[in-house]
């Protein structure tokens, strides 16, 4: 289990964490998303204890990332967004020395190493430079890497980025087989369609505060109560605007700039909405056309990073 309390961390003057807040249930797919420069690997910089908070804390499975980093460590596996560069090194070799910078014995390292490779599908690749793998290699093989030592918490920071559909696919695979294991698990991205496939709760950052958390099911639920309506008009356009601007349903109106029409958030179910159109026609208004636009979670991630709060 994860607890982060307060979270804030400052880059001289500038606030890249704001008291974050956020409880991660054993056994349970976190998926951590936002643009870019949002806060995502300074969070879990700082969990993984290779960073130091401003103020706040966290806590994994009850030990204290400030006062006892070294208990954290054994029981996070933590994948940075890099792959540093190891001259001359075999992709075994590579598991070998993390394993025994681990405290793995020589024996032991024999028998997992296989195992681990065999699980990234990379046993193909065992005795290759990794230097040389792709990157969708090497992005395994610091998936592997952070398993070692069998830690109960993975911490990977964008695992899937930069991946063709294919190797995301077995990225997905992959940590839907550790889920299966009950391993609690914390990833970002900045793409959230993607997370959503691989993950049971998402949390939203934008410029280090969380501003959305929920199932995939909830922030789902919550997109269908917020519809995009585009209003093509024939002509009074502006009477148009101000009829609409004024009802209680609908918010954030923008003109288009075809200069006759204009799109704004309707709240609200499909009774309402034919109640609006209704009304609307009712009042003389010229309209030529009254569209839903089709929203996906890509869409609801650029309203709320707008500053939109969702809760
Ligand atoms: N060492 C540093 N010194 C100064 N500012 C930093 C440092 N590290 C990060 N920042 C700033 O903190 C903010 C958050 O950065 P962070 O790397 O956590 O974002 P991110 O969500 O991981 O973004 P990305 O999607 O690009 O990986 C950014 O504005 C970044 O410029
Ligand atoms: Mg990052």
């Amino acid at each position: 289990m994860i607890e982060i309390i307060d979270l804030t961390k400052k880059y001289g003057k500038f606030t890249a964490l704001d008291k974050l807040n956020l409880t991660i249930e054993k056994g349970s797919v976190f998926g951590f998303v936002g643009q870019n420069g949002a806060g995502k690997s300074t969070t879990f910089s700082i969990l993984a204890t290779l960073l130091s908070p401003t103020a706040g804390t966290a806590y994994i499975n009850g030990f204290n990332i400030t006062k006892d980093p070294k208990a954290v460590r054994n029981q996070i596996g933590y994948m940075p967004d890099f792959f540093g560069i190891y001259d001359q090194l075999k992709t075994v070799e590579y598991l070998d020395f993390y394993g025994a910078s681990y405290g793995i014995s020589q024996s032991e390292r024999k028998k997992l190493i296989p195992q681990l490779l065999e699980l990234v599908n990379l046993t193909h690749k065992q005795d290759s430079y990794v230097d040389v793998l792709s990157r969708g290699m090497k992005q395994r093989l610091c998936l592997a890497r952070s398993l070692i030592h069998d830690p109960e918490v993975l911490i990977l920071d964008e695992p899937a980025s930069g991946l063709d559909p294919r190797a995301r696919v077995e990225m997905r695979e992959i940590l839907k087989e550790l889920k299966s294991m009950g391993k609690t698990i914390l990833i970002s991205s900045h793409i959230l369609p993607e997370l959503a496939e691989m993950c049971d709760t998402i949390g939203i950052i934008d410029q280090g505060r969380l501003v959305a958390q929920g199932s995939v099911a909830e922030i789902q639920q919550r997109l269908e109560g917020d519809k995009l309506i585009i209003v093509k008009l024939h002509s009074n356009l502006e009477r148009a605007i101000q009829f609409f601007e004024d009802q209680p349903a609908v918010s954030r109106l923008v003109k288009g700039e075809d200069g006759n029409s204009f799109q704004f958030i309707f709240t609200g179910n499909a009774e309402e909405q034919m109640q609006l159109l209704k009304t609307g026609l009712n009042h003389d208004l010229a309209i030529v056309s009254f569209a839903e636009v089709e929203t996906n979670l890509e869409d609801i991630f650029m309203e709320i990073t707008k500053g939109v709060e969702l809760t």
